[in-house]
């Protein structure tokens, strides 16, 4: 017999029971708090993991107690939302999305689960996978942005960054795929709001970034807190027990979100606890976080014959599996059992700069204004986020503390040793208070350049932070005119850093400044990353990974929309068209500047005729026609103008960089699977439809600046 079917068979219902329960160790950042201090429970065999506890030492000792002190002996498994870097922070996921190298998305990931696990932790709840097309929405910041095809790729990098080659290795952390599924589009962006989407968004949208994430071995998958159409996903049978085990034959754990069980009850379908237990359980869910339903609601599930035993059991092992393949059983201390060297942290700083450099979407670039020359004498650096190391974080900033993270005032004075740097608030970050306004506005005179640094506050976005109105808080639109308006009279320039969780509506910033750059929330190195883009130690390199709108009343504004029977058209009134505002957001999907100055010519793809074995090649050339070294990103789409079922107006499916020196030229290549160029039909099963497919490719979802070809897609077998 397997250890664990030994195990089983030995286990009482309670201590089944507590295999299936995750409670927070000593306190909990996202909800109630239920466990307390967890020793006793932990010891009596009635937790089997838990969250939120990070350090190799309280670990250690709390699996001690576990390993040596409790009746059989099981180790925990200690699970905490590692998002983007663990105690060094990389750059909140939808900027780090914004790099557009998979190469990237792994190493941080992989950086980040070294940290974590020399921390002891086993488990991470990331990546979170949930397409947003609706920045109102503060999870925005967490994510891939609004494209699925960008949302698999980060998905399968991200996993195999977590989980690297073997999970058992002391640095391989177990990755939690969230949150299944379709979370993103909350009705009005709010919230935990209900959900209400077709079954072929679902399908063509929200499923494939978890279902890529199966394909690439995600231990761990949660559902989301929201409903679907009716159905909380945290008992959606169909696409928990259906879509996920027994179509994709997903074999790993199913960990309900933060309370979510119990809330079944609030979602109104489940009347107690043993009914909301019941429903889950059924649904396909093996470990309940927080609510606590399994173990109080389970027993009297079972005594009513709502839940059935067959089922605990078949969680439980999955559980156990989990903990076995982690390597808990054969060492519960392999993880956190040596402390990282300084070397390493280095390396991993490092890293964090170059990512955070290399995340930053430069949005404009008056007359070249950026690099700033090296001479500079005197900068005025102004505004709430310039001296606000901690605030660089962003959201989820797992066990980062506040101290040890560069605020963008030290990265300049590092950068520049010699200038004349001077500095001033202004205003608070959120509050309206207008006193310090006059005074800091008063610097720039006799500045060279002023960088205005405005934004969010990293509370801001994230979970539970959703917002109606997408502009600057607080008094920030006031000094960020005073500045302008200053800085006009006085012919100096304006660079605004912008930070944020999400596009921010700023159409004055976009006006007036010089250059304007969005940061998201860089992370630990933020200061240092923002100095080299601005010093032109790095030329910029990322690019949106949404639609920035120019309205909240265009939300959603995204690429991927189908085409209208009345498509826009400037002389006719009717058609699909605002009165007050145009169509196109303000920088589209895939926007972003570089020092040097790209362009894209000769687009071939072949062969011409493809069937859905085949392999398509793309090629096209790129010159660099700026005077600075610096990488393009392509982007690759597909645009099916005539189907069974109205295709998008242009679909991802590819991306690719190239570093180039000035006047260099390079043929560069992407290769796509034609069966890419199925899509799912009537009834949503995937279809290959001969006929003629555009291929395009260019520097950005704008239509206009693309170039464009044609593939013919044969029928599937050769007629004899
Ligand atoms: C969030 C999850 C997170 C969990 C544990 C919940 O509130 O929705 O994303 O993993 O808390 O902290």
């Amino acid at each position: 017999m397997s250890r664990i079917e030994r195990l089983l068979s030995r286990m009482t219902l309670a201590e089944k029971l507590g295999q299936l329960t995750m409670t927070a160790a000593h306190h909990a950042t996202t909800g109630p708090v239920i466990a307390g201090d967890s020793t006793e429970a932990i010891r009596s065999g009635a937790i089997g993991s838990l969250l939120n506890l990070v350090g190799a030492d309280a670990i250690h000792e709390l699996q001690r107690v576990a390993v040596e002190e409790s009746r059989l002996g099981i180790p925990l498994l200690l699970g905490f939302d590692v998002l983007h870097g663990h105690r060094i922070q990389f750059p909140i996921p939808l900027g780090e999305t914004a790099v557009f190298d998979p190469g990237v998305w792994e190493r941080t990931a992989r950086e980040a689960a070294r940290e974590a696990t020399a921390d002891g932790l086993a488990l991470t709840f990331a990546p979170m996978l949930d397409v947003s097309r609706d920045p109102r929405w503060g999870r925005s910041a967490e994510g891939p942005g609004e494209d699925p095809f960008v949302a698999a790729r980060l998905a399968q990098a991200k996993v195999r960054g977590f989980q690297g080659a073997r999970l058992a290795a002391a640095d391989a952390i177990a990755a939690c795929a969230k949150h299944y599924c379709a979370y993103g589009p909350v009705t009005a962006g709010r919230d935990y709001a209900s959900v209400d989407i077709s079954e072929r968004t679902l399908h063509e949208v929200h499923l494939p970034p978890f279902e890529a994430a199966v394909r690439a071995g995600v231990a761990t998958i949660m559902p989301a807190f929201t409903d679907l159409a009716g159905m909380p996903m945290t008992a959606h049978r169909p696409l928990l027990r259906g879509h996920l085990r027994e179509r994709l034959g997903f074999e790993g754990v199913l960990i309900s979100d933060y309370n979510a069980i119990a809330e079944l009850m609030r979602h109104g379908i489940a009347a107690d606890l043993a009914e909301a237990a019941a429903l889950a359980l059924e649904a396909g869910v093996d470990i309940d976080m927080m609510s606590d339903a399994f173990r109080r609601g389970l027993p009297e599930a079972l005594r009513r014959r709502r839940a059935r035993m067959a089922d605990i059991d078949a969680a439980v092992r999955r559980v156990l599996r989990l903990k076995e393949s982690l390597g808990l059983f054969a060492d519960p201390y392999r993880r956190g059992a040596r402390p990282e060297s300084a070397a390493v942290v280095r390396r991993r700083r490092r890293l964090a700069r170059e990512v955070a450099a290399r995340a930053m979407v430069l949005l404009q670039n008056e007359a070249d204004v950026l690099p700033l020359a090296p001479g500079i004498s005197r900068i005025a650096v102004m505004g709430p986020l310039a001296d606000a190391p901690a605030e660089m974080r962003g959201p989820w900033s797992a066990a980062a503390g506040n101290e040890g993270h560069v605020s963008v005032l030290q990265g300049l004075r590092e950068a520049f040793p010699g200038a004349r740097i001077e500095h001033a608030a202004g205003v608070p970050l959120r509050e309206v208070e207008e006193a310090g306004i006059e005074a800091a506005a008063a610097l720039c005179d006799g500045a060279e350049v002023i960088i205005l640094c405005v934004g969010e506050a990293a509370g801001m976005s994230g979970e539970a932070a959703s917002r109606t109105q997408l502009g600057l808080p607080g008094s920030q639109p006031r000094l960020a005119r005073a500045v302008f308006e200053r800085a006009r009279a006085r012919g100096i320039p304006v660079i605004t850093v912008l930070f944020s969780g999400r596009p921010l509506i700023v159409p004055e910033l976009v006006e007036h400044s010089a250059a304007l750059i969005a940061a998201w929330f860089p992370g630990s190195e933020a200061g240092s990353a923002i100095a080299d883009l601005l010093t032109g130690r790095r030329s910029p390199e990322g690019r949106t990974p949404l639609s920035w709108p120019r309205q909240a009343g265009q939300i959603p504004v995204f690429f991927g929309q189908r085409p209208s029977g009345r498509p826009a058209h400037p002389d006719d009134g009717f058609t699909s068209k605002y009165l007050d505002s145009p169509n196109e957001p303000q920088f589209p999907f895939g926007h972003g500047l570089t020092y040097g100055r790209f362009e894209h010519a000769d687009l071939v793809v072949s062969p011409a005729r493809v069937r859905p074995a085949s392999r398509l090649r793309i090629r096209l050339t790129v010159r660099n026609t700026g005077r600075r070294t610096a990488t393009d990103t392509v982007f690759l789409f597909a645009r099916d103008p005539l189907a069974s079922v109205a295709r998008p107006l242009l679909e991802l499916k590819g991306f690719t960089k190239v570093r180039l020196r000035p006047g260099e030229r390079r043929r560069i290549g992407i290769t796509l699977a034609a069966a890419e160029l199925r899509f799912h039909g009537a009834s949503l099963e995937p279809v290959w439809e001969p006929g003629e497919v555009e291929i395009l490719a260019g520097p950005c979802a704008d239509r206009r600046r693309l170039l464009s070809t044609k593939v013919q897609l044969l029928p599937s077998a050769s007629r004899k």
